[in-house]
């Protein structure tokens, strides 16, 4: 499931939108171009050799590393896709260096692949656990927006974010000084009892109040709407062929403390 669906359909829109006009990009191929160690990074997320096809329904991606002369052609001749708009971006007046360019692409590429597809898997294992959710939203694909938010919120893919305090303050009764480090726990939050009618329930008619599964303030996530816009159309299509798909063997996840990640998980289509 997450190497035939999830983890292809996630890398397949991410790479639709920073498609580049990479001239040998092969016709029909949406290419990703990254450096030699990020690619290496995502083909064994993917479980594939670096280089190779990921076949995703109706689309594929290559990782092809950059040769210095592409990097160079990029910041020398802006085009209208997006990688040269953001290489030939302003920040505060400031001209973008290659390193930044680097960072924000990679910060890109990472956030929206490894949320949207553990938000699609965790999000299946959700559903499976609350069939009574999965067959009303089955029935009534409506609901897929108020479904999507529930799943972000249920789910809660991104684990943690870590914050340093620049002022003292006190939160909930815990005096916090300038300087201290803060964990946010998005899962935690999003479970808040003061906050959330039972808040261990999964429930497609939720609306209020909006979850943080997407971050807050400043740094609130770049991808929501595009994340939210996946699993509206993931679960349309995918309840309407199989409504009970659920897991039908032991789920393998990542160990980490940042994402809610499955490695593996085997999903029984037809009942
Ligand atoms: C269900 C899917 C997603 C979840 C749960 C999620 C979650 C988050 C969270 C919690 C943050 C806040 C980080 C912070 O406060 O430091 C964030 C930021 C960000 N997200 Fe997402 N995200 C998702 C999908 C996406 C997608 C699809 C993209 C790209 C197309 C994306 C791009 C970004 C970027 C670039 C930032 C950094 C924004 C900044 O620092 O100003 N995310 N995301």
């Amino acid at each position: 499931m997450i190497r035939s669906i999830c983890a292809g359909s996630a890398l397949s829109i991410i790479a639709f939108a920073v498609s580049s006009k990479n001239p040998s990009k092969p016709p029909g191929v949406q290419a990703i171009i990254i450096f030699e160690s990020i690619a290496a990074v995502f083909a064994q997320q993917c479980g594939t050799s670096r280089g190779a096809k990921i076949v995703a329904p109706g689309t594929s991606v290559y990782f092809v590393p950059p040769t210095s002369n592409q990097m160079t052609a990029y910041f020398a001749r802006p085009g209208s896709d997006l990688i040269s708009m953001l290489v030939h971006s302003r920040i505060e007046g400031e001209a973008m260096t290659k390193e930044r360019y680097l960072g924000t692409f990679i910060l890109l590429i990472a956030a929206g692949n490894e949320t949207t597809r553990n938000s699609i898997s965790g999000g299946l294992i959700t559903l499976a656990a609350f069939p009574d959710q999965r067959k009303k939203l089955a029935e009534n694909p409506e609901l897929l927006d108020s479904a999507a938010g529930e799943i972000v919120r249920h789910v809660s893919p991104i684990l943690h974010m870590r914050r340093t305090a620049v002022a003292d303050t006190e939160i909930r009764g815990k005096k916090i000084r300038a300087g201290d480090k803060i964990i946010l726990w998005y899962s935690s939050a999003n479970r808040d009892e003061d906050v959330f009618a039972e808040p261990f329930a999964f429930d497609v008619t939720r609306t209020e109040p909006p979850h943080i599964g997407f971050g807050i303030g400043q740094h609130y996530c770049l991808g929501a709407r595009l994340a939210e816009l996946q699993l509206r159309i993931f679960f349309g299509e995918f309840l309407k062929r199989f409504p009970n798909a659920e897991p039908c063997g032991p789920i393998r996840r990542m160990r980490s403390n940042f994402v809610a990640g499955i490695k593996e998980m085997p999903v029984r289509l037809r009942a």
